[in-house]
Protein backbone atom coordinates (compact mmCIF):
# COMPACT_ATOMS: atom_id res chain seq x y z
CA UNK A 1 0.00 0.00 0.00
CA UNK A 2 1.02 3.46 -0.59
CA UNK A 3 -0.25 7.20 -1.83
CA UNK A 4 -1.27 5.81 -5.17
CA UNK A 5 -3.58 3.26 -3.93
CA UNK A 6 -6.79 2.99 -4.99
CA UNK A 7 -10.27 1.23 -4.13
CA UNK A 8 -12.37 -0.15 -6.58
CA UNK A 9 -15.62 1.58 -6.85
CA UNK A 10 -18.90 -0.02 -7.99
CA UNK A 11 -18.45 1.06 -11.76
CA UNK A 12 -15.02 -0.07 -11.64
CA UNK A 13 -13.21 3.12 -11.23
CA UNK A 14 -10.57 3.82 -8.59
CA UNK A 15 -10.37 6.21 -6.06
CA UNK A 16 -7.06 7.00 -3.76
CA UNK A 17 -7.69 6.29 -0.44
CA UNK A 18 -5.74 9.19 0.63
CA UNK A 19 -6.76 12.90 -0.68
CA UNK A 20 -6.58 16.47 0.11
CA UNK A 21 -9.41 18.56 1.68
CA UNK A 22 -9.80 21.90 0.91
CA UNK A 23 -13.07 23.10 3.12
CA UNK A 24 -12.25 26.36 4.66
CA UNK A 25 -9.33 26.80 2.28
CA UNK A 26 -9.25 30.33 1.00
CA UNK A 27 -10.01 31.08 -2.52
CA UNK A 28 -7.21 32.51 -3.95
CA UNK A 29 -3.16 31.84 -3.03
CA UNK A 30 -4.02 29.74 0.15
CA UNK A 31 -6.01 26.76 -1.79
CA UNK A 32 -4.00 27.33 -4.91
CA UNK A 33 -0.42 26.69 -3.09
CA UNK A 34 -1.89 23.44 -0.95
CA UNK A 35 -2.88 21.90 -3.88
CA UNK A 36 0.55 22.65 -5.83
CA UNK A 37 2.15 21.39 -2.63
CA UNK A 38 -0.56 18.19 -2.19
CA UNK A 39 0.43 17.25 -5.74
CA UNK A 40 4.35 17.67 -4.97
CA UNK A 41 3.70 15.62 -1.81
CA UNK A 42 2.54 12.78 -4.05
CA UNK A 43 -1.41 13.25 -3.51
CA UNK A 44 -3.43 12.27 -6.71
CA UNK A 45 -6.84 12.91 -5.03
CA UNK A 46 -8.36 17.03 -4.33
CA UNK A 47 -11.51 17.17 -2.83
CA UNK A 48 -13.49 20.16 -3.23
CA UNK A 49 -16.95 21.49 -3.18
CA UNK A 50 -18.58 24.52 -5.00
CA UNK A 51 -20.51 25.32 -1.59
CA UNK A 52 -16.49 25.92 -0.39
CA UNK A 53 -16.21 28.96 -2.86
CA UNK A 54 -12.59 27.92 -3.84
CA UNK A 55 -12.76 26.17 -7.00
CA UNK A 56 -11.66 28.29 -9.18
CA UNK A 57 -7.73 28.32 -7.01
CA UNK A 58 -8.02 24.02 -7.49
CA UNK A 59 -8.27 24.35 -10.75
CA UNK A 60 -5.02 26.80 -10.98
CA UNK A 61 -3.11 24.47 -8.51
CA UNK A 62 -3.74 21.43 -10.84
CA UNK A 63 -2.79 23.94 -14.08
CA UNK A 64 0.28 24.76 -12.21
CA UNK A 65 1.20 20.80 -10.88
CA UNK A 66 2.04 19.86 -14.35
CA UNK A 67 0.68 16.78 -13.13
CA UNK A 68 -1.31 14.71 -15.90
CA UNK A 69 -5.00 15.52 -15.81
CA UNK A 70 -5.77 11.41 -16.09
CA UNK A 71 -3.43 10.84 -13.16
CA UNK A 72 -5.48 12.89 -10.50
CA UNK A 73 -8.71 12.13 -9.43
CA UNK A 74 -10.91 15.22 -8.27
CA UNK A 75 -14.36 15.53 -6.62
CA UNK A 76 -16.92 18.32 -6.57
CA UNK A 77 -20.20 18.57 -4.68
CA UNK A 78 -23.31 20.21 -6.11
CA UNK A 79 -24.83 22.35 -2.97
CA UNK A 80 -28.05 23.21 -1.50
CA UNK A 81 -29.10 26.33 -3.34
CA UNK A 82 -28.96 24.80 -6.36
CA UNK A 83 -30.79 21.70 -5.95
CA UNK A 84 -33.44 24.36 -4.36
CA UNK A 85 -33.44 26.18 -7.31
CA UNK A 86 -33.23 23.41 -10.07
CA UNK A 87 -29.95 24.88 -11.19
CA UNK A 88 -28.51 21.68 -10.87
CA UNK A 89 -27.12 20.95 -14.48
CA UNK A 90 -25.92 24.88 -14.78
CA UNK A 91 -24.03 24.55 -11.38
CA UNK A 92 -22.37 21.13 -12.41
CA UNK A 93 -21.48 23.19 -15.53
CA UNK A 94 -19.62 26.03 -13.66
CA UNK A 95 -17.79 24.01 -11.37
CA UNK A 96 -16.25 22.21 -14.17
CA UNK A 97 -15.58 25.82 -16.22
CA UNK A 98 -14.05 26.73 -12.35
CA UNK A 99 -11.84 23.93 -12.24
CA UNK A 100 -10.70 24.67 -15.77
CA UNK A 101 -11.36 20.82 -16.50
CA UNK A 102 -13.49 18.82 -19.19
CA UNK A 103 -14.81 16.30 -16.66
CA UNK A 104 -14.92 15.67 -12.91
CA UNK A 105 -14.09 12.15 -11.61
CA UNK A 106 -16.65 12.03 -8.99
CA UNK A 107 -19.58 14.32 -8.85
CA UNK A 108 -21.75 14.14 -5.08
CA UNK A 109 -24.95 15.58 -4.05
CA UNK A 110 -23.34 17.53 -0.81
CA UNK A 111 -26.37 16.94 1.44
CA UNK A 112 -29.78 15.86 0.88
CA UNK A 113 -32.58 18.32 0.33
CA UNK A 114 -36.11 17.44 1.59
CA UNK A 115 -38.32 17.43 -1.68
CA UNK A 116 -35.05 17.95 -4.10
CA UNK A 117 -32.84 14.85 -3.80
CA UNK A 118 -34.89 12.30 -6.23
CA UNK A 119 -34.80 14.92 -9.09
CA UNK A 120 -31.74 16.07 -8.50
CA UNK A 121 -30.44 11.98 -8.98
CA UNK A 122 -31.60 12.31 -11.70
CA UNK A 123 -29.64 15.23 -13.16
CA UNK A 124 -26.39 13.44 -11.35
CA UNK A 125 -27.33 10.42 -13.57
CA UNK A 126 -27.88 12.27 -16.85
CA UNK A 127 -24.04 14.02 -15.71
CA UNK A 128 -22.95 10.41 -15.41
CA UNK A 129 -23.93 9.15 -18.61
CA UNK A 130 -22.36 12.26 -20.15
CA UNK A 131 -19.04 10.86 -19.35
CA UNK A 132 -18.28 14.21 -18.00
CA UNK A 133 -18.09 12.55 -14.28
CA UNK A 134 -16.50 9.29 -14.10
CA UNK A 135 -18.52 8.15 -11.51
CA UNK A 136 -21.20 10.23 -8.76
CA UNK A 137 -22.05 9.93 -5.70
CA UNK A 138 -23.96 10.92 -2.21
CA UNK A 139 -22.58 13.08 1.10
CA UNK A 140 -23.73 13.23 4.04
CA UNK A 141 -26.86 10.58 3.12
CA UNK A 142 -28.27 8.46 6.46
CA UNK A 143 -29.47 5.16 5.88
CA UNK A 144 -32.78 5.68 5.50
CA UNK A 145 -31.73 8.37 2.96
CA UNK A 146 -29.67 5.66 0.66
CA UNK A 147 -32.24 3.30 0.67
CA UNK A 148 -35.35 6.06 -0.88
CA UNK A 149 -33.13 6.74 -3.56
CA UNK A 150 -32.23 3.61 -4.55
CA UNK A 151 -35.99 3.12 -4.92
CA UNK A 152 -36.08 4.73 -8.30
CA UNK A 153 -32.39 5.46 -8.98
CA UNK A 154 -30.77 3.87 -11.84
CA UNK A 155 -27.22 4.34 -10.89
CA UNK A 156 -26.37 3.65 -7.77
CA UNK A 157 -24.38 6.01 -5.88
CA UNK A 158 -20.35 5.17 -5.47
CA UNK A 159 -19.58 7.21 -2.57
CA UNK A 160 -21.20 8.37 0.27
CA UNK A 161 -18.97 11.13 1.93
CA UNK A 162 -19.91 11.19 5.61
CA UNK A 163 -18.58 13.21 9.12
CA UNK A 164 -16.28 10.17 10.10
CA UNK A 165 -13.35 10.65 12.81
CA UNK A 166 -12.85 8.79 16.14
CA UNK A 167 -15.55 10.79 17.91
CA UNK A 168 -17.93 9.92 15.46
CA UNK A 169 -16.62 6.04 14.01
CA UNK A 170 -19.93 5.26 12.21
CA UNK A 171 -19.83 2.14 11.99
CA UNK A 172 -23.26 1.00 11.54
CA UNK A 173 -23.92 3.65 8.35
CA UNK A 174 -20.26 2.50 7.11
CA UNK A 175 -21.34 -1.29 7.12
CA UNK A 176 -24.39 -0.38 5.50
CA UNK A 177 -22.36 1.08 2.71
CA UNK A 178 -20.46 -1.78 2.49
CA UNK A 179 -23.52 -3.96 2.62
CA UNK A 180 -24.77 -1.48 -0.71
CA UNK A 181 -21.63 -1.25 -2.46
CA UNK A 182 -21.18 2.12 -1.63
CA UNK A 183 -17.74 3.16 -1.11
CA UNK A 184 -17.59 5.07 1.98
CA UNK A 185 -15.41 8.53 2.48
CA UNK A 186 -14.80 10.63 5.56
CA UNK A 187 -15.35 13.99 5.65
CA UNK A 188 -12.92 15.94 8.67
CA UNK A 189 -11.41 12.45 9.26
CA UNK A 190 -9.18 14.79 11.78
CA UNK A 191 -12.13 16.12 13.58
CA UNK A 192 -12.63 19.59 11.82
CA UNK A 193 -10.33 22.84 12.25
CA UNK A 194 -10.15 23.72 15.97
CA UNK A 195 -11.49 20.10 17.07
CA UNK A 196 -10.24 18.47 19.98
CA UNK A 197 -9.62 15.17 18.61
CA UNK A 198 -5.83 15.37 17.89
CA UNK A 199 -5.58 16.14 21.59
CA UNK A 200 -7.27 12.92 22.56
CA UNK A 201 -5.02 11.10 25.64
CA UNK A 202 -5.95 7.63 24.16
CA UNK A 203 -4.65 8.63 20.82
CA UNK A 204 -1.57 10.20 21.85
CA UNK A 205 -0.20 7.54 23.63
CA UNK A 206 -1.39 5.39 21.05
CA UNK A 207 0.89 7.42 18.49
CA UNK A 208 3.50 7.49 21.04
CA UNK A 209 3.99 3.82 20.86
CA UNK A 210 4.33 3.66 16.84
CA UNK A 211 6.63 6.86 16.98
CA UNK A 212 4.15 8.77 14.73
CA UNK A 213 1.87 11.60 15.31
CA UNK A 214 -1.93 11.67 16.28
CA UNK A 215 -3.29 12.42 12.94
CA UNK A 216 -1.00 9.61 11.05
CA UNK A 217 -2.63 7.13 13.79
CA UNK A 218 -5.97 8.37 12.50
CA UNK A 219 -5.64 8.29 8.87
CA UNK A 220 -4.10 4.79 9.44
CA UNK A 221 -7.33 3.49 10.92
CA UNK A 222 -9.05 4.87 8.11
CA UNK A 223 -7.05 3.06 5.85
CA UNK A 224 -7.38 -0.25 7.89
CA UNK A 225 -10.92 0.08 8.05
CA UNK A 226 -10.92 0.58 4.16
CA UNK A 227 -12.26 4.30 4.20
CA UNK A 228 -11.97 6.84 2.01
CA UNK A 229 -10.14 10.17 3.78
CA UNK A 230 -9.29 13.40 2.81
CA UNK A 231 -8.13 15.59 5.56
CA UNK A 232 -7.13 18.99 5.25
CA UNK A 233 -4.40 21.31 5.89
CA UNK A 234 -3.01 24.55 4.88
CA UNK A 235 0.88 23.63 6.41
CA UNK A 236 3.21 22.18 3.41
CA UNK A 237 4.58 20.08 6.21
CA UNK A 238 1.74 18.44 7.46
CA UNK A 239 0.35 17.92 4.05
CA UNK A 240 3.29 15.81 3.89
CA UNK A 241 3.09 14.21 7.15
CA UNK A 242 -0.40 12.83 6.36
CA UNK A 243 1.25 11.00 3.49
CA UNK A 244 3.25 8.89 5.62
CA UNK A 245 1.20 6.18 6.49
CA UNK A 246 2.38 2.73 4.94
CA UNK A 247 5.38 1.98 7.38
CA UNK A 248 3.63 1.18 10.05
CA UNK A 249 0.20 -1.27 10.79
CA UNK A 250 -2.15 -0.52 14.31
CA UNK A 251 -2.96 -3.87 16.32
CA UNK A 252 -6.58 -4.63 16.47
CA UNK A 253 -6.54 -3.89 20.08
CA UNK A 254 -5.06 -0.11 18.88
CA UNK A 255 -7.95 -0.02 16.22
CA UNK A 256 -10.35 -0.83 19.04
CA UNK A 257 -9.59 1.52 21.63
CA UNK A 258 -10.37 3.92 18.56
CA UNK A 259 -13.65 2.45 18.18
CA UNK A 260 -14.36 2.79 21.51
CA UNK A 261 -13.49 6.70 21.38
CA UNK A 262 -16.96 6.85 19.43
CA UNK A 263 -19.25 5.67 22.89
CA UNK A 264 -20.41 9.32 23.04
CA UNK A 265 -20.69 10.41 19.67
CA UNK A 266 -19.84 13.78 19.09
CA UNK A 267 -20.71 16.26 15.74
CA UNK A 268 -18.83 18.94 14.21
CA UNK A 269 -21.02 22.29 14.05
CA UNK A 270 -22.61 21.32 10.86
CA UNK A 271 -25.58 19.63 11.38
CA UNK A 272 -27.22 16.35 11.75
CA UNK A 273 -28.35 14.84 8.58
CA UNK A 274 -31.01 12.40 9.98
CA UNK A 275 -33.06 15.58 10.95
CA UNK A 276 -33.15 15.96 6.88
CA UNK A 277 -36.08 14.48 5.21
CA UNK A 278 -35.88 13.30 1.27
P1 LIG B 1 -4.22 23.37 9.54
O1 LIG B 1 -5.01 23.64 8.27
O2 LIG B 1 -3.88 24.61 10.31
O3 LIG B 1 -3.04 22.46 9.32
P2 LIG B 1 -10.13 17.88 9.06
O4 LIG B 1 -9.40 17.37 7.88
O5 LIG B 1 -10.57 16.85 10.03
O6 LIG B 1 -11.20 18.88 8.73
O7 LIG B 1 -9.08 18.61 10.00
C1 LIG B 1 -8.37 19.62 9.61
C2 LIG B 1 -7.78 20.28 10.83
O8 LIG B 1 -6.68 19.53 11.34
C3 LIG B 1 -7.29 21.59 10.41
O9 LIG B 1 -7.57 22.50 11.43
C4 LIG B 1 -5.80 21.39 10.22
O10 LIG B 1 -5.16 22.58 10.55
C5 LIG B 1 -5.49 20.30 11.21
N1 LIG B 1 -4.44 19.37 10.75
C6 LIG B 1 -4.33 18.75 9.58
N2 LIG B 1 -3.26 17.93 9.54
C7 LIG B 1 -2.68 18.05 10.75
C8 LIG B 1 -1.53 17.46 11.34
N3 LIG B 1 -0.79 16.58 10.70
N4 LIG B 1 -1.23 17.81 12.61
C9 LIG B 1 -1.98 18.71 13.29
N5 LIG B 1 -3.07 19.30 12.78
C10 LIG B 1 -3.42 18.97 11.53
Amino acid sequence: MDIHTTKKLNNGVGIPYLGLGVFLCNEGDETNNVVRWAIEAGYRHIDTASMYGNEKSVGLGIRQSGAARKELFVTTKLKKDDMRDGTQMQAFEKSLKLLQLDYVDLYLIHWPVAGKTRESWKVMEKIYESGRARAIGVSNFIERHLDQLLQDAKIIPAVNQIELHPHLSQQTLAAYCEKLGVACEAWSPLGGTGGKILDEPVLKKIADKYGKSVAQVILRWDLQRGIIAVPKSTHRARIKANTELYDFELSPDDIKAINDLDQDPQRIEWGDPSLIGF
